[in-house]
């Protein structure tokens, strides 16, 4: 059976992505930023998936305004790194596991979750940024990866209340696909930031603090918190967090917390990165 063994969050700011394609990972600026994700770099090669679920948000890069999902799920084989302006990042090409992606999503349809299938997209950096952050700079992806967008856009957004309960639904459709699966699943965006307006640069690290304790150990806490609550706190792009309660309930009640990293700031916003192995 397949089965989610860990969870990783991270947030996913471009310039990170453009950090490392441009060789500057080592400037005084970014070292502080990348020496927190050197745990993940090393413990990721004795604990590499057979698949990531990614749950990420599209920047209307793929997901245009056009039409805006609240929960998608990407079915196509492959995802090109998306032009966001300054051309497709030079990274791998992500790989989809096709057969777990169908059952998953439907799973989550009988669960109620009446996701939206992608049969075409390119992935931007909410996703690519954090694979580039977990494995490096390497000629393929060392694993398949499932894109999940979630609309954190355009309102209405989902509550976390719902975030929640996808995750756990995600949790059921892993648990009864038949397939010896090792599957990681990993959320992306965050921690508080806000990119515009007159609070622009606001930067709440008690917040985010009090997130990563209570996202470890009291989950539960979190999960009333609405989306007013958010944008007050985190600041209207803080908003993404809500994608790490998916990772979270997905992995069930108990973790291990084995790596935890917080810096401000890293271009507009508070960086956070956890990893968790699953323990029920
Ligand atoms: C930034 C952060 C993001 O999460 C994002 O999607 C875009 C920009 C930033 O801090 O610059
Ligand atoms: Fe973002």
């Amino acid at each position: 059976m397949a089965r989610i063994t860990a969870g990783i969050a991270t947030s996913h700011v471009p310039a990170i992505g453009a950090a490392i394609d441009l060789g500057k990972t080592q400037d005084e600026y970014w070292k502080p930023i990348f020496d927190g994700y050197e745990f993940v770099k090393e413990w990721i090669k004795s604990n590499t998936p057979d698949v990531v679920i990614l749950v990420y948000n599209d920047h209307a890069s793929a997901l245009m305004l056009d039409i805006v999902p609240t929960f998608a799920i990407g079915f196509a084989d492959e995802f090109l790194p998306a032009d966001e302006g300054w051309g497709r990042r030079p990274v791998p090409t992500v790989h989809n596991h096709s057969d777990l992606a169908a059952h998953v999503a439907e799973q989550l349809v009988i669960d109620e979750f009446d996701i939206t299938i992608i049969n075409e997209m390119d992935v931007d950096h909410g996703c690519t940024v954090p694979l580039s952050l977990v494995f490096g700079q390497p000629e393929e992806w060392p694993c398949k990866v499932i894109p999940l967008a979630v609309n954190v856009t355009q309102f209405p957004t989902p509550s976390g209340e719902r975030c929640w309960k996808l995750g756990e639904a995600i949790r059921n459709a892993v648990k009864t696909f038949p397939e010896d699966l090792n599957v990681q699943i990993w959320g992306t965006g965050g921690m508080s930031h806000q990119l515009q307006g007159t609070r622009a640069g606001l930067i709440n690290a008690e917040f985010d603090n009090r997130f990563l304790d209570l996202l470890a150990h009291e989950p539960e806490e979190l999960t009333p918190m609405t989306r007013i609550e958010y944008l007050r706190e985190a600041g209207t792009e803080g908003i993404e967090l809500i994608m790490w309660l998916i990772m979270r309930a997905a992995l069930g009640y108990g973790v291990e917390e084995l790596h935890r990293f917080y810096r401000v700031p890293a271009s507009n916003t508070a960086v956070g990165h956890v990893v968790y192995e699953a323990r029920s």
